[in-house]
């Protein structure tokens, strides 16, 4: 989700402005995927390279974020989303952890759109984590070395609980990954839209989804291997 900083500038507004309109095309995506049936959801909202901000830009992040979750749990309850979230949690301040453990512990057992926030998150940091944890895993005789393939290590990652990752968006026109899903992106589908976040609404995701829809992806075989699968 990027460009509520250039969409604030562009209106002569405070940054924080672009961040709380940011919140409404929040809103409005986790609807739209919701009512069309989507399994999964995740939205990068905070890196763990994003602490390094001015201190009121954090803070005012911090707010929106505990005003989301507070806003939104009757329609996150209401309609079976399961909020989940990846990244250090445990350095959000409380304002924000403490409803996000109540609506994660609440809706665990919601069987909709699994929403999920990307928070404190860094994709190298979230590898290394997993690397730390497959050594643990080792070190107490769980695992022999030899056998950290792809597929074990990528179950040491909170995504591992997630379908595996079939699109990445990223808003504003930037093309870059910014150290988001560095191990899930191996085959997704990638698109850089030219579409600022707090201007980014369901008309535009569902171009995406349509332009995702009419990608043909072949996870390393041939068409000619597709059609043959397709057929039997
Ligand atoms: C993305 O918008 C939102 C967060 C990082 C939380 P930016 O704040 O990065 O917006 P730009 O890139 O300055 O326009
Ligand atoms: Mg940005």
């Amino acid at each position: 989700m990027d460009g509520n900083g250039r969409w604030a500038q562009q209106r002569g507004l405070p940054r924080l402005e672009g961040h709380r309109a940011g919140a409404d095309s929040v809103r409005d995506i986790t609807r739209f995927s919701r009512e069309h049936g989507l399994e999964a959801l995740t939205l990068y909202a905070f890196s763990a390279q994003n602490w390094a901000r001015p201190a009121d830009e954090v803070r005012g992040l911090m707010e929106l974020l505990r005003d989301f979750l507070v806003d939104e749990r009757a329609e996150i309850m209401d309609n079976g989303i399961r909020l989940e979230a990846i990244g250090e949690i445990a350095q959000l301040p409380g304002l924000v952890r403490e409803p996000l453990d109540e609506l994660r512990a609440a809706s665990a057992e919601n069987h909709g759109l699994v929403l999920t926030l990307a928070l404190s998150y860094g994709g190298r940091e979230s590898i290394a984590r997993a690397a730390c944890a497959a050594v643990r895993a080792a070190l107490a005789g769980g695992l022999r070395p030899e056998e950290l393939d792809a597929d074990r290590l990528g179950a040491f990652l909170p995504t591992a609980k997630l379908p595996p990752l079939d699109l990445l968006i990223r808003t504003s026109g930037e093309q870059r990954v910014s150290n988001f899903m560095l191990w899930e992106i191996a085959y997704a589908e990638l698109m850089f839209v030219d579409v600022l976040w707090p201007d980014f609404r369901r008309g535009d995701f569902a171009k995406c989804l349509d332009n995702f829809d009419a990608r043909e992806r072949r996870f390393g075989l041939t068409s000619a291997q597709l059609a043959d699968s397709s057929d039997v």
